[in-house]
C-alpha cells in the first residue's frame, strides 16, 4: 500500500500547555487532527468555565491563519469544584469534560483529588448532567510499585466508581496494561479508553535497557511486552471503546535530559505517522480509520469529521529537536526514521 486516507481524525488527549510553548506545539496537531481534548493542567490547573474559555482563546490565537482546528476544552477536577461548575459545563458549548487527576500522581496534579470518596457528589452531578469524565488511573501510594499503579487503581477506585455510577460517561486515559484493557472490556458502552502511541509502539526496555531514555519516560510509565500486546489487539479490534489519544506532553529537553526528568513523551510531531506504524506493524492499517475518526467523535457525542488526511509510504528522519534553544522540545523517535508521512 503506497498511500492510505483516512477521514480527518481528532486527539482525545493532548497537552499543549500555553505561553511559548503552545506557539511551538500547536501547528503540529493542527496539521494532522480537526479537533483534541486539550487537558488542563496548567500552572494553575484550569478549574473554570470562564478560565477554559479564556485558554481556548490562546489557542486559537496560536493556530497559523488558514488551518482550522476545534479546540475540545476540559476542567480540571479538584475537591473544591462547586456544583454550580458541573451545570456551568453542561450548558458550555466548549466544554466538553471533566479531568481527575489523583494528586500527586503526574505532572501539575499538586491540586488533584486525594481521596476519590469525597468527589462522589460531583461524580453523581456529572452522571445526572452526562458530562464524560476522564481518568488518569493510578494510585499514588508511595508503598505501590510504580509499575502496578494503574492495575491497584482500578482495583481501588475504578470498580468501585463505576458501580456506584453505571451510567456515568467514563475514559480511562492512556491505558498501559492488560488489566486496563479487561477492566474497559468487561465494562458497559459507557466506559472507554484512550491509548497513545509511546504505549503501543515500545515496552519498558525503551526506556531502560542500554541506557536510560529519559524522552521515553511519561506516565503512567511503559510496561511489559504482554501489557504492550494487549492494547495494540485492543486497539486493532475495532471495538469502538477504544480511541486515539496521543497524551503529547512537551516539555523542554533540559527537563527531561535532568537527574530528576519530567514525565511526558512529545508525539504531537508525528502523532498519526507514529500510530499508522503500530497499525501496520499488527496488519491492521484498515482498523486505523476507526480508532482515529470515528470511535471518539461517536464517544463524545460529536459529529464525525468531514475532510480527509492522507497519508504516504516514504521514508522521513524525524529532527532531533523543535523550537529554539533553551526552548526546544525532543520529539518521540528524534534523529530516527519513520516510515509513514502525512502529505
Ligand atoms: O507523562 C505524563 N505527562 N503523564 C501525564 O499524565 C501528564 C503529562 C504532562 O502533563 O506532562
Ligand atoms: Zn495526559
Amino acid at each position: 500500500m503506497k498511500t492510505l486516507t483516512l477521514t480527518r481524525p481528532d486527539d482525545w488527549h493532548l497537552h499543549v500547555r500555553n505561553g511559548e510553548m503552545l506557539k511551538t506545539v500547536i501547528p503540529h496537531t493542527v496539521r494532522q487532527f480537526a479537533r483534541a481534548i486539550i487537558m488542563p493542567n496548567l500552572k494553575p490547573p484550569v478549574t473554570t468555565v470562564i478560565q477554559a474559555l479564556a485558554y481556548r482563546d490562546e489557542i486559537l490565537r496560536a493556530i497559523p491563519d488558514h488551518l482550522l482546528f476545534n479546540p475540545l476544552m476540559t476542567l480540571y477536577l479538584t475537591a473544591q469544584t462547586p456544583a454550580s461548575e458541573i451545570k456551568k459545563v453542561a450548558e458550555s458549548e466548549h466544554v466538553h469534560a471533566f479531568k481527575l487527576y489523583p494528586a500527586g500522581a503526574t505532572t501539575n496534579s499538586d491540586a488533584g483529588v486525594g481521596n476519590v470518596k469525597t468527589i462522589y457528589p460531583l461524580l453523581e452531578a456529572m452522571q445526572n448532567h452526562d458530562i464524560p469524565l476522564l481518568i488518569h488511573g493510578e494510585v499514588t501510594d508511595e508503598r505501590v510499585d510504580i509499575f502496578d499503579r494503574e492495575r491497584v487503581f482500578i482495583e481501588d477506585s475504578l470498580i468501585d466508581i463505576t458501580r456506584q455510577f453505571p451510567n456515568l460517561r467514563l475514559v480511562v486515559e492512556h491505558v498501559t496494561t492488560q488489566e486496563a484493557v479487561q477492566f474497559v472490556l468487561s465494562s458497559g458502552p459507557n466506559i472507554a479508553a484512550t491509548i497513545t502511541p509511546q504505549h503501543l509502539l515500545f515496552n519498558r526496555n525503551a526506556i531502560l535497557a542500554g541506557g536510560i531514555r529519559p524522552h521515553y519516560y511519561c506516565l503512567p510509565v511503559i510496561k511489559r511486552e504482554h501489557h504492550r500486546l494487549a492494547l495494540v489487539a485492543a486497539a486493532t479490534s475495532a471495538n469502538p471503546k477504544f480511541f486515539l489519544g496521543t497524551d503529547s506532553a512537551p516539555h523542554h529537553t533540559s527537563l527531561k535530559e535532568n537527574a530528576c526528568g519530567c514525565a511526558g513523551c512529545y508525539s504531537a510531531h508525528a502523532a498519526l505517522e507514529l500510530y499508522a506504524e503500530a497499525f501496520e506493524q499488527a496488519d491492521a492499517l484498515d482498523k486505523l480509520e476507526g480508532f482515529a475518526s470515528f470511535y471518539g467523535p461517536d464517544f463524545y457525542r460529536l459529529p464525525r469529521n468531514n475532510g480527509t488526511v492522507t497519508l504516504e509510504r516514504a521514508t522521513w528522519k524525524v529532527p532531533e529537536r523543535y523550537g529554539e534553544n533553551d526552548l526546544s522540545i525532543t520529539p518521540l523517535k528524534a534523529n530516527e526514521e519513520l516510515r509513514w508521512k502525512i502529505q
